[in-house]
């Protein structure tokens, strides 16, 4: 599809420019494009134009300053190295969160507890990618979590994490309070089978319990364990409990079992929290926080 002049484009992220001694390879999901030596400097040209959403004739316009630079972008484009929108607000819903929230973030305060599950060491990532949409974003961990967490990595994205109901730090006196008087979305991801049954008991043993009980915020739980322990009656029955209380609850997706890797075993799929970290985080947590969606009668005819 040719770039049109009145719609919107942005660099799309699945892409990937390997720069070699004897030119470029454009690696997208649609195919391996190779390009000359001489193209392998305008593509770094374009790209790096193309990392903030730009109209279709102001990216020509750019294209047009380098030598075959118009051919090239017509190249990339065709390869799927573009996004496009036909406007900025089509552009955002459909590129990378990367992209800076325009406005009020939609998020405000928001609050994620780390537990025991394995899950909790590929967070950072998925919640590094949240802190434009949000005002504030705290990590609570549970004692069995520390492992799995790095607080310094957090921490240097400017994510505190809290891992005491005792631990003061500056004006905060009594972190489990004022982190739950403040949050406007608690999010307990990954959430262990264990932390599903203090939370079904209203336990309030540890952190992350007590920011859920304290709070009067909307509440998500994405369950990752093991699919013998999802099945087990105790587990759905502390699952269908917390649902009962107002909790939202996010059915597992499968993902890779770790337990079995660690075997030595073929990778085998197990119940965690993969499909919201890939990609559907943002539109969840904005959707709860925003009260959506309501619930609605399916049809029965
Ligand atoms: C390597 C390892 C991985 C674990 N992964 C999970 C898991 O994915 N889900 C789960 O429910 N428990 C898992 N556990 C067990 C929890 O760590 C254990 O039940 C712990 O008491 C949970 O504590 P918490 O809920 O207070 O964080 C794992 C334990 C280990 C040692």
């Amino acid at each position: 599809m040719p770039i049109q002049d009145e719609c919107f484009y942005v660099r799309n992220m699945a892409c990937t420019f390997l720069r070699r001694s004897d030119g470029c390879l454009v690696i997208s999901g649609r195919e391996a494009l190779e390009l000359r030596r001489a193209d392998a400097a305008i593509v770094a040209e374009l790209i790096r134009l193309a990392s903030v959403p730009l109209s279709g004739s102001e990216l020509r316009r750019g294209a047009s300053k380098l030598e075959n630079g118009p051919a090239v972008l017509e190249a990339l484009a065709k390869a799927g190295c573009l996004t496009e929108g036909r406007t900025l607000d089509a552009l955002e819903a459909k590129s990378s969160p990367r992209l800076k929230a325009r406005g009020q973030p939609p998020l405000g305060n928001v609050v994620f507890g780390l537990t025991g599950a394995v899950a909790s060491a590929y967070m950072l990532p998925s919640i590094a990618r949240l802190q434009p949409f949000a005002r504030r974003i705290d990590v609570v961990v549970t004692r069995a979590a520390r492992p799995f967490v790095a607080p310094a990595a957090f921490e240097a994205h400017g994510i505190q994490v809290w891992g005491s109901a005792s631990a003061r730090r500056g004006e905060v006196r009594v972190p489990h309070i004022e982190l739950a008087d403040t949050a406007d979305l608690v999010v307990v991801c990954p959430a262990s089978a264990h932390a599903i049954a203090r939370l079904a008991q209203g336990a309030c043993s540890d952190l992350v319990s007590l920011v859920v009980t304290a709070t009067r915020a909307p509440v998500i739980v994405v369950p990752s364990m093991n699919e013998a322990m999802w099945d087990h009656p105790a587990v759905q029955r502390n699952v269908a409990r917390i649902v009962a209380d107002g909790v939202h609850v996010v059915e597992p997706h499968r993902g890779l079992e770790v337990a079995w890797l660690a075997r030595g075993e073929p990778p085998r799929l197990g119940f965690g929290t993969q499909g919201l970290l890939d990609g559907a985080m943002l539109a969840t947590l904005t959707a709860v926080a925003a009260g959506k969606p309501r619930t609605r009668e399916v049809s029965r005819e």
